[in-house]
């Protein structure tokens, strides 16, 4: 059993990682979920803290810190860093080594033995998008395992690759790359 770092960011998806945080925690994992500040204006942070039985972190700054420092606390606690959903924008602060949020400064802070999983979820137009594609392809060689997303119907209406997949596929994801 892991002690899992769930990042999830403000993409529509976002539905599909409550469900995955609840498996994880019903699969006997700890699972602590990192949050964007857009992934907070979708969800709010006690949805998650209930299904997990662990605090939720959106900021390190203020009175929503749970320590002095919260980004080395959980880089330490983690055992791996999943993002899913991971949107366009975190795909490319991810990818310039940003550390402008509590999501990228933990991905910064995890040692590099620690395994970073990432699933991108996203318009298919915006998949497409040359900066989208170059980001991928810089995070993959820097270690991270990127799960392509999968072909469908969009929340925008759109159909194509761009959804994210479902809790349980990750799940078998994570679990063959462990
Ligand atoms: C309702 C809604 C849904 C969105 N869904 C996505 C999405 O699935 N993927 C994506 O890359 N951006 C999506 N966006 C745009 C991102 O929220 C926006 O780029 C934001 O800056 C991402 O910030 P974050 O990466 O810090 O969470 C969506 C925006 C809105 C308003």
């Amino acid at each position: 059993m892991s002690n899992i770092l769930l990042a999830v960011s403000g993409s529509v998806a976002i539905y599909k990682a409550c469900d995955l945080a609840s498996k994880l925690t019903q699969a006997g994992h700890k699972a602590r979920v990192l949050m964007t500040e857009h992934a907070t204006d979708l969800i709010h942070p006690q949805l998650f803290e209930a299904v997990t039985g662990e605090p939720a972190f959106s900021s390190e700054w203020g009175h929503q810190r749970k320590a002095a420092m919260d980004h080395i606390d959980l880089a330490k606690w983690g055992d791996l860093l999943l993002v899913a959903p991971c949107s366009a924008d975190l795909i490319a602060r991810f990818a310039q080594g940003l550390a402008d949020d509590l999501v990228t400064t933990v991905a910064l802070a995890l040692p590099a033995d620690k395994p970073r999983f990432l699933c991108p979820a996203m318009n298919p137009v915006m998949l497409e998008a040359p900066a989208v594609k170059r980001n991928l392809a810089l995070l993959a060689k820097d270690g991270w395992r990127i799960k392509p997303p999968d072909i469908g119907n969009m929340a925008c209406g759109d159909h194509g690759q761009g959804r994210l997949p479902e809790p349980t596929a990750i799940m078998e994801w994570i679990a063959s790359a462990t």
